[in-house]
């Protein structure tokens, strides 16, 4: 059965809830020194015990609060639902930022997406309906499709932006070699064209960044549905652009995030250097 009229209020307040338990989970039980418990891409794409606590809690959560929904997760999946509302989560984004107990650099990513019948969950064709981010420091982003993206309740909305070589670009990078090997000449072509670049370590961070004005664009190639579900709805909510190359939507093969007035130019620079090659 699909959700004909999603209740917006609602969906945020239980993603805001579900994020801010999952987030004092991580806080108050880091222990001192934590452990990689796994490996995924590479050596250096790390998961630990706490991310798989977070996504525990954050399942429990919105679970209990909508049963019928679907939830994807970074770390355990798709669980299937009957609603056509899917919950896309992160239960620690900027997880090396957290191995190395750096909570401004972290935060767990929460949104519910609303999905074509039989279709899973894709940046493509999904819509974002609420989202919510809250990070190690203890800072909450919330937005709702239509309603508006907040910061610990302030409305956030995007400035004029500067002219392309006074902006402020963040970026981030994937865990394989290949593609950082590509990230790396892509920065080479884009650095002496901006302000500067910035690499925090959370791409959901970097979309709120964006929304508040302290990133002027961002952009990654191959970021996952739950790296960008949540920031995508808040920077839009705030103003910002959010494509891909080439005329695509944003996904997996690049994410570009910005004010309307400067994402184009910042699309061209990266279509000319090549930053969606497959690699
Ligand atoms: C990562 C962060 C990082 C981005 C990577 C992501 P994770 O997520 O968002 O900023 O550059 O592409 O994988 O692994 O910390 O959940």
């Amino acid at each position: 059965m699909n959700d004909a009229e999603p209740d917006l209020a609602a969906l945020v307040a239980i993603a805001e809830r579900a994020a801010r338990t999952a987030g004092a989970l991580i806080r108050d039980e880091r222990p001192d020194r934590v452990e990689v418990a796994t490996t995924k891409t590479s050596p250096q794409d790390v998961v630990t015990a706490m991310d798989l606590a977070a996504e525990t809690s954050l399942r429990e959560t919105l679970g209990a609060a909508r049963p019928d929904d679907a939830i994807l997760g970074e770390e355990q999946g798709l669980t299937p639902g009957t609603s056509g509302i899917t919950w896309v989560i992160d239960p620690i984004d900027g997880t090396v930022n957290y191995l190395y107990g750096w909570p401004p650099g972290y935060a767990v990513l929460v949104a519910a997406v609303s999905t074509p019948p039989g279709v899973e969950p894709d940046p493509a064709t999904w819509t974002v309906l609420a989202a919510c981010v809250h990070s190690g420091d203890g800072q909450t982003w919330t937005a709702t499709r239509g309603g508006g993206a907040f910061r610990d309740g302030r409305r956030l909305e995007l400035g004029e932006p500067p002219a392309l070589p006074l902006c402020l670009v963040g970026t981030g990078f994937g865990y394989r070699r290949e593609v950082r090997e590509l990230q790396g000449r892509v920065v080479a072509r884009l650095l002496p064209q901006v302000r500067d670049l910035r690499r925090v370590g959370s791409a959901g961070l970097d979309l709120c960044a964006v929304a508040e004005g302290r990133l002027d664009l961002f952009y990654e190639q191959g970021l996952k549905p739950w790296d960008m579900a949540a920031g995508s709805l808040i920077a839009t909510e705030a103003g910002a652009q959010v494509s891909g190359l080439r005329g695509s939507p944003a996904g997996q093969a690049m994410t570009v995030v910005g004010h309307p007035q400067r994402v184009g130019e910042l699309i061209a620079l990266l279509e000319q250097a090549g930053a969606d090659e497959q690699v």
